[in-house]
């Protein structure tokens, strides 16, 4: 694999405190070299190592900083939501009973169609910067659906989570703990070697605290991660169980207590936070500063859905962090970079110190702060993804 040098950065994020200033690593007059799909060396343009790489790219002192690690997906579906997106916009509320409509026309899609939309998604976040995307399952709720969502997901992402538990079909509507039962069992049997993760909607009209309880044991004892969407419609049990579980990540966090802020500060579990699922659904942000400064870890993602949140866009993502959900620019840069690999409970992505993928974006702007300041505008000017120029 080919050697880069990209010279010239003006200002260069590597979230790594230790190779610059601040929590977010910033280092001006940068120079950054990119071997083997990983970082090899990182510094001051005026120590570039002798013959450091094969090509050289010149930043022209524009900002360079980690791809975006988007830990929250929902890439693997049919359809699209439009016309209830415009009827929210006109006063109706959001409620997960919209979730059934998706999984009807993702059933009745080919494997093909599934995956040229899964596909058209990862690339256009890999446009917008995203090198790391995590996708759940959830459109299927059958045995073989939700197995073939994970295989088409398989295709273009390692990161993949098993969300069997996103709401009961319809032909359970009168029966939700068969459901249950079958999600823990058979459906948890055919998915678990495809998937790292384990997921439950924990929500009033979803999943509730015992439901949640025994989706995440019987998946924790097949082997997989736990993680949870919680309280995002309304407070409810889904923080602290995600707590209790040690999930990697609490998803949504929208409507908490000052005891599950509290229990998240103690915990290692990281607040994800999808500021485009609040503006689809014109709903209340979180409320970001009060997890930052009660030491919550902090992640933002993107949320992509056909419901609530059909963006992939991160740099979109980190305007509305800073504008409504009071995050520094620098928090929410963090966030989405640093934050989202610790959601993911991954080292090797999110910083750029020796040794970390090589996961860059090149922004035509002088510094990260512009990814907030000058919103909607597509500033990303190249990624690199495991060290190699994409797009
Ligand atoms: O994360 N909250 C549950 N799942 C998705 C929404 C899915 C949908 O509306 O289709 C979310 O927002
Ligand atoms: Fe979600």
């Amino acid at each position: 694999m080919s050697s880069v040098l990209i010279d010239g950065i003006g200002s260069l994020l590597t979230n790594d405190p230790s190779l610059g200033k601040g929590p977010l690593g910033l280092l001006p007059d940068a120079a950054l070299v990119l071997d083997d799909g990983v970082v090899a060396w990182v510094g001051p343009r005026s120590a570039i190592p002798e013959g450091a790489a094969a090509e050289r790219v010149d930043a022209g002192g524009r900002a360079v900083l980690p791809g975006f690690v988007d830990s929250h997906g929902h890439l693997v579906f049919a359809g699209d939501r439009a016309t209830e997106f415009a009827a929210r916009m006109s006063g109706r509320p959001y409620t997960a009973g919209g979730i059934r409509s998706t999984v009807s026309a993702t059933r009745a899609a080919s494997r093909q169609e599934l995956s040229r939309t899964t596909a058209g998604l990862v690339g256009e976040a890999l446009r917008s910067g995203t090198t790391t995307v995590e996708c759940k399952s959830g459109y299927g709720l059958t045995v073989d659906d939700e197995q073939r969502s994970l295989e088409v997901a398989a295709e273009h992402t390692d990161e993949l989570t098993f969300l069997g538990a996103h709401v009961v079909p319809p032909e359970y509507a009168d029966r939700p703990d068969d459901y249950v039962d079958l999600v823990c069992t058979a459906m948890l049997e055919a998915c678990a070697p495809a998937a790292r993760w384990i997921d439950v909607f924990c929500e009033r009209g979803a999943f509730d605290a015992d439901q949640t309880r025994a989706v995440l044991r019987a998946g924790v004892a097949r082997g997989l991660l736990p993680r949870v969407h919680a309280n995002q419609l309304g407070p409810g049990p889904g923080v602290q169980i995600a707590v209790e579980f040690d999930a990697a990540s609490a998803d949504h966090v929208t409507h908490v207590t000052d005891d599950d802020v509290e229990a998240l500060a103690s915990s290692r579990t990281v607040a994800t936070l999808l500021p485009g699922a609040e503006f689809s659904t014109r709903a209340a942000y979180p409320d970001a500063r009060r997890l930052v400064d009660a030491g919550v870890t902090v992640a933002l993602a993107a949320d992509c859905n056909p419901g609530s949140s059909f963006t992939t866009n991160m740099p979109f993502c980190i305007a509305v962090a800073v504008r409504d959900m009071r995050m520094t620019p620098d928090e929410a840069v963090w966030a989405a970079t640093l934050g989202g690999a610790r959601a993911l409970r991954r080292t090797d992505v999110g910083h750029l110190a020796v040794g970390a993928r090589a996961d860059v974006v090149l922004l035509d702007a002088p510094s990260h702060v512009h990814l907030s300041y000058r919103p909607g505008v597509p500033l990303v000017a190249q990624v690199w993804r495991g060290g190699v120029a994409t797009g």
